[in-house]
């Protein structure tokens, strides 16, 4: 069986937790941008940065897949929002389903692990975008925020780090 860890990542962060679980697990790990034929593997293992709700290279990863019925497809989300929140990963689920095939979709096993960020580092259009952001949401009453909106509200314009390498227990188990 031939297994891949594949990574979106801009800042990193997701790049860390691909590269220590193919550490810990001994399977390859290579970037979305590098992958040449997905349908080379039949364990496919995406880990994927969350950016505006989307994942940073899952649709186009998952274009080009052909037969999945006998692969086994594991996707994890790494964001700022805490997972801890179920409305968090409700609404992560909703725009991964929406980036890829209904099949696939159904056939995944999705986790969800906390990221990071730091502000001083994000390129100009992402650092607009976050302003823009946080102009919109801070408007809300707080009673009203999702954990996803918190998460902006309390990391914004800081560097904050919440990788937590235990927290890739639960995908190890599964694989
Ligand atoms: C422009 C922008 C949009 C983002 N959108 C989301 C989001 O929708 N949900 C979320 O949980 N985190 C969001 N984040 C935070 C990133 O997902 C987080 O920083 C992640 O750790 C980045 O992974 P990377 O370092 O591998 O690129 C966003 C960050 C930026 C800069």
């Amino acid at each position: 069986m031939r297994k891949i860890i594949i990574y979106g990542s801009y800042y990193n962060t997701c790049k860390k937790y691909a590269e220590k679980l193919g550490q810990i697990t001994n399977i390859p790990v290579i970037s979305y941008e590098e992958i040449k034929d997905i349908n080379e593997y039949d364990y496919i293992i995406y880990l994927g940065a969350l950016y505006a709700g989307g994942m940073l290279g899952l649709s186009k990863t998952f274009k080009k897949i052909k037969n999945i019925d006998n692969k086994n497809i594991i996707i994890v989300s790494v964001g700022l929002a805490d997972p801890k929140d179920s409305e968090n990963c409700i609404n992560i689920r909703n725009n991964i389903k929406k980036q890829i095939n209904l099949a696939i979709y159904n056939k995944a096993k999705i986790f969800h692990l906390r990221g990071g960020i730091d502000y001083a580092k994000l390129k100009f259009s992402h650092k607009i975008l976050m302003k823009l952001l946080y102009n919109h949401i801070k408007k809300i009453p707080l009673n009203k925020q999702s954990a996803e909106n918190l998460a902006m509200i309390e990391t914004y314009n800081k560097k904050v780090d919440f990788i937590d390498f235990n927290s890739l227990n639960q995908i190890i188990e599964n694989i």
